[in-house]
């Protein structure tokens, strides 16, 4: 791992906690499933045959949540999201969006059931413009790209005054508005984002922070994948910490980012690196 300063010694006392909090963290109750607009329950799923990323990986979300993930790397946390997005098989477990499976419905299909998702890299097309990037959002529905466009552009004023030039050609900050920009053109009712603030600079990661709380206050639930952890765990109402495709530590943002366990295995190397 790439995110502490510690030494090899310290460093497999930390796996060594870590896999103690995984062996005890027994399956995750989801209750009264009413109370979600979506749920994830006991996720397995992987990229090459016979191998789990997720190994039993459990995720639910409220109407008007903003709903966070954070773990070390390699956690699982974007195979997570994707897993939700209809990218990866679910080969046991349950995914449901308003108490219908969604379990290995196809993107586009999860899209017009008002799901939308920027993935963590490549997520403009470069070679068009602004514009163009945005009519790729509604392709589905091209006629109600002047409405749609005019409410994001509200939200992203840079989308009206970049229009016109390539997405290749702005800066990292500019291209996450774009692909946020994109997702919220078909006016999602859940939003997936993974790692929006990944390689930004520090001003930028405050902008995307606060956009996903007025995108959020608009009406559109949030589910984020986050390096940034404590910053991510300021502004969601839940939190996930994942750690080798299983739930470690589940709770409210405050509650994890207060709880002495996740501070010592799972914010405090990364919050000397962030910090
Ligand atoms: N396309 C892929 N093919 C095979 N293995 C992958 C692929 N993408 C990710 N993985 C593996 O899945 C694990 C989890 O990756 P990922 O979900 O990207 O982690 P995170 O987002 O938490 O950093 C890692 O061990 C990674 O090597
Ligand atoms: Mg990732």
């Amino acid at each position: 791992m790439s995110d502490g300063p510690e030494s090899k010694e310290e460093a497999s006392a930390l796996q060594e906690a870590r896999e103690e909090v995984l062996e005890h963290a027994g399956a995750q109750s989801v209750g009264d499933r009413s109370q979600y607009l979506l749920i994830a329950e006991e996720v397995k799923a992987g990229y090459i045959p016979e191998v789990n990323i997720l190994n039993g990986c459990t995720l639910t979300l409220r109407e008007g949540e903003v709903v966070g993930i954070i773990g070390p790397n390699g956690a699982g946390k974007s195979t997570l999201v994707k897993t939700i997005f209809g990218l990866l098989t679910v080969r046991e477990g349950t995914i449901e969006l308003r108490g219908e499976s969604i379990a290995n419905c196809s993107a586009h299909e999860l899209v017009s059931s008002g799901v939308g998702y920027v993935p963590q890299t490549q997520n403009v097309f470069p070679t068009l413009t602004v514009e163009e990037n945005l009519e790729m959002g509604v392709f589905l529905r091209p006629k109600t790209f002047r409405e749609r466009f005019a409410e994001v552009a509200a939200l992203f004023p840079l989308l009206e005054q970049r229009r016109r030039q390539k997405a290749g050609a702005l800066s990292g900050g500019e291209r996450q508005m774009v692909a946020m920009g994109r997702a919220l053109m078909m006016k999602p009712s859940v939003l997936l984002l993974d790692e929006p603030t990944a390689g930004l600079s520090p001003i930028f990661q405050d902008e995307v922070f606060e956009r996903v709380k007025q995108i959020n206050s608009t009406g559109v639930s949030v589910i984020m994948v986050e390096q940034n952890a404590r910053r991510c765990l300021e502004i969601c109402d839940r939190g996930y910490v994942l750690d080798q495709g299983r739930n470690a530590y589940t709770g409210s943002g405050a509650e994890l980012l207060h709880d002495p366990n996740v501070i010592e295995l799972y914010l405090g190397t990364l919050a000397a690196a962030a910090d």
